[in-house]
C-alpha cells in the first residue's frame, strides 16, 4: 500500500500541502522539481492556502502531463489534529472522485514542526484509508468504484520510521473500516452466528484465543439477561470472546464489552414504524470492539485485552420475553423487565459479568444504548459514564487524540438508586422517563464489581447522516480507534 521515494519523477498525481505561512524553501523546491512558480498560481489562480481548499493544476512534465493537487492547510500554529485529518481526508476524496488510484504525496509540505513528522504521516495514511472507504453494496448494476491502491510518499525523512508510521495509520484505519463494514450489513446477513464467524476468522488471522459461548453454555453460566433478550428469536445467541495476550502472564487485563444486538425491534415494547429502520446498526458497540481488535491484532502491543460481545437480535414471538418478567442475570442479581426495548443493558450486564469472571482489571463497554444520548449530545460527541475519573481521563484523552470526542455524563448515587427501584427484584431495566442515557449506563454500572469502568454510548455517533470529510454517509466506525488507541499509544 505504501512506498517511500525521493524520486519526484513518479507518474501521475501528486498531493502537496500548503500552509498560509508556508516555507519559501518549499516554493523553491517545487520550482526546481516542476519548473513552476507556485506563488504565481496563488496570486493569479485559485490555488489557495486557506483551510481545506483543494485546487488542481495540470502542468506539462517530462514527456507527459502531471497533476498537482494543492491542499490549503490554513495556519500551521492553530492546526488541531482533527482539522488536519479532515483536510487530508477531503483532499483524497477529491482525488478519488477524479479517478486517482496511485497518488503521490510530498510529506514535507504537510509538516510545520520536526517533532510531528511520524504523527502526521500516521494521520495521513489513516485519513486516506478512512476517507476513501466504500461500503459494500448489494446493487447488481453498480460500477466498480475507484479505490486508492498505492500511496507513494515523497520524502527525505528516514524511510523506516515513515513506513512504520504509515503502517500504524493503516492499522487504525482498518479497524474503523471493519467496524463500518459490520454495522452496514443488514441483520438477515449479519446474524449473531455470522458475527461469531467473523470473529473466528479474525482470531485465526491474528492468533487470538477464541471462545464462542453457545446457548447451552449461557444456560450453564446462568446468563439469564442475555438469554431473555434472545427468547423471541429463531437465531441462536452467541457470546463472542476474543483474548489477546501481549504480556507473559494473564494480568492487567483490559476488557472491551460491545453491545451486539444484530437487530432491535424493541420486542413487545415494540418500536414505532419510523423508529425501527436503522436498527441493524444496534451492534455498533460490537463492531467498534471487533474493529479495535483488528488494529490490536496488527500492532501487537505489550498489553492484555479481552473482547466480550453478547450478541442476539431482539424479536417478538410467542416465546419472547415480556414486560413484567423477572429474570436472573449471570451475576445472580434479579431484574424486573419493565421495557423489552431496554435490551442492550441486559445483554451488556451478562457481558460485563463474564468479562470480570475472566479476569478483567478494567472494563470499557461500548453500545448504541439510548436515544437519550442522541437528545443530549446529538451526533457530535459520544456520551460516557464512569466510576473512576482517572481511567475516564485516559479514555477521554485517547478519544480526543483520535478525533472521537467523548463527554462525561453524571453518575452519582441518586442515579444509581433509580435502577434499583423495584418491588419484586434487585434491579429494573427501565426506571423513569427521565435521563434515559444515564439510566442505561447506570444499569450496566450495577454489574461492575469494584473495577474501573467507562461506559460509552455511541447511539448518536455511530451513524453519519451525510457523507463527511472522513467517510461516506452511514456507519462511522466510531470508538474503534479510541479503544485500540487506549491499548496501543
Ligand atoms: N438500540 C436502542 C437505542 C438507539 C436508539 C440506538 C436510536 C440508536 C438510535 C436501545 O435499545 C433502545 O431502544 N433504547 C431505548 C431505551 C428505553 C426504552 C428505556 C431508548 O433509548 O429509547
Ligand atoms: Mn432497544
Ligand atoms: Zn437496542
Amino acid at each position: 500500500m505504501f512506498m517511500i521515494s525521493n524520486n519526484w519523477k513518479t507518474e501521475g498525481t501528486i498531493l502537496i500541502g500548503l500552509f498560509s505561512n508556508y516555507d519559501k524553501d518549499q516554493i523553491t523546491r517545487i520550482k526546481e522539481q516542476f519548473n513552476i512558480d507556485l506563488e504565481y498560481y496563488i496570486r493569479e489562480s485559485d490555488v489557495s492556502p486557506s483551510y481545506k481548499h483543494v485546487e488542481k493544476i495540470t502542468i506539462p512534465y517530462e514527456k507527459g502531463m502531471k497533476r498537482l493537487y494543492v491542499l490549503g492547510l490554513g495556519t500551521s500554529a492553530d492546526m488541531k489534529r482533527d482539522h488536519f485529518r479532515k483536510a487530508v481526508g477531503h483532499a483524497f476524496q477529491v482525488m478519488q472522485k477524479d479517478g486517482t488510484k496511485t497518488p503521490s504525496l510530498w510529506l514535507e509540505s504537510f509538516i510545520s514542526r520536526e517533532g510531528e513528522v511520524d504523527d502526521r504521516a500516521a494521520m495521513i495514511a489513516e485519513s486516506m484509508i478512512i476517507s476513501t472507504y466504500q461500503l459494500p453494496s448489494f446493487k447488481t448494476d453498480e460500477e466498480e468504484a475507484v479505490t486508492i491502491e498505492k500511496l507513494t510518499v515523497l520524502t527525505d525523512y528516514d524511510e523506516a520510521a515513515i513506513l512504520n508510521a504509515l503502517e500504524k495509520g493503516h492499522a487504525f484505519a482498518d479497524g474503523v473500516n471493519t467496524a463500518r463494514y459490520l454495522v452496514h450489513l443488514p441483520a438477515n446477513i449479519l446474524t449473531s452466528t455470522e458475527m461469531a464467524e467473523f470473529a473466528t476468522t479474525m482470531a485465526e488471522d491474528y492468533d487470538f484465543s477464541l471462545d464462542i459461548l453457545e446457548k447451552e453454555d449461557m444456560e450453564e453460566l446462568g446468563m439469564g439477561a442475555l438469554l431473555a433478550v434472545n427468547q423471541g428469536s429463531v437465531e441462536p445467541p452467541k457470546m463472542i470472546v476474543l483474548k489477546y495476550q501481549g504480556l507473559d502472564e494473564w494480568k492487567d487485563v483490559t476488557a472491551f464489552v460491545g453491545k451486539g444486538i444484530t437487530y432491535d425491534t424493541g420486542g413487545y415494547s415494540i418500536k414505532t414504524k419510523a423508529g425501527m429502520p436503522g436498527m441493524k446498526g444496534d451492534m455498533g458497540g460490537a463492531a467498534a470492539v471487533l474493529g479495535a481488535m483488528e488494529t490490536i491484532g496488527q500492532m501487537k502491543p505489550a498489553r492484555n485485552v479481552i473482547a466480550v460481545i453478547p450478541s442476539t437480535d431482539n424479536m417478538i414471538s410467542g416465546a419472547a420475553f415480556k414486560p413484567d418478567d423477572v429474570i436472573t442475570s449471570m451475576s445472580g442479581k434479579t431484574i424486573e423487565v419493565l421495557n423489552t426495548d431496554a435490551e442492550g443493558r441486559l445483554a451488556l450486564a451478562d457481558g460485563v459479568t463474564y468479562a470480570q469472571s475472566e479476569g478483567a482489571d478494567r472494563v470499557i463497554d461500548v453500545a448504541t444504548l439510548t436515544g437519550g444520548v442522541v437528545t443530549a449530545l446529538g451526533s457530535w460527541m459520544t456520551g460516557a459514564m464512569t466510576n473512576n475519573r482517572d481511567f475516564y481521563q485516559e479514555v477521554e484523552h485517547t478519544g480526543e487524540t483520535f478525533g472521537e470526542p467523548i463527554w462525561l455524563l453524571p453518575y452519582n448515587e441518586d442515579y444509581q438508586a433509580q435502577v434499583r427501584k423495584s418491588s419484586i427484584a434487585d434491579l429494573n431495566n427501565s426506571p423513569t422517563r427521565k435521563a434515559h442515557a444515564i439510566m442505561g449506563g447506570a444499569f450496566v454500572g450495577a454489574f461492575v464489581e469494584k473495577v474501573p469502568w467507562v461506559h460509552l454510548d455511541i447511539a448518536g455517533t455511530s451513524i453519519a447522516e451525510a457523507s463527511y470529510e472522513l467517510g461516506p454517509k452511514g456507519p462511522t466506525g466510531v470508538m474503534a480507534k479510541t479503544l485500540a488507541g487506549y491499548i496501543i499509544q
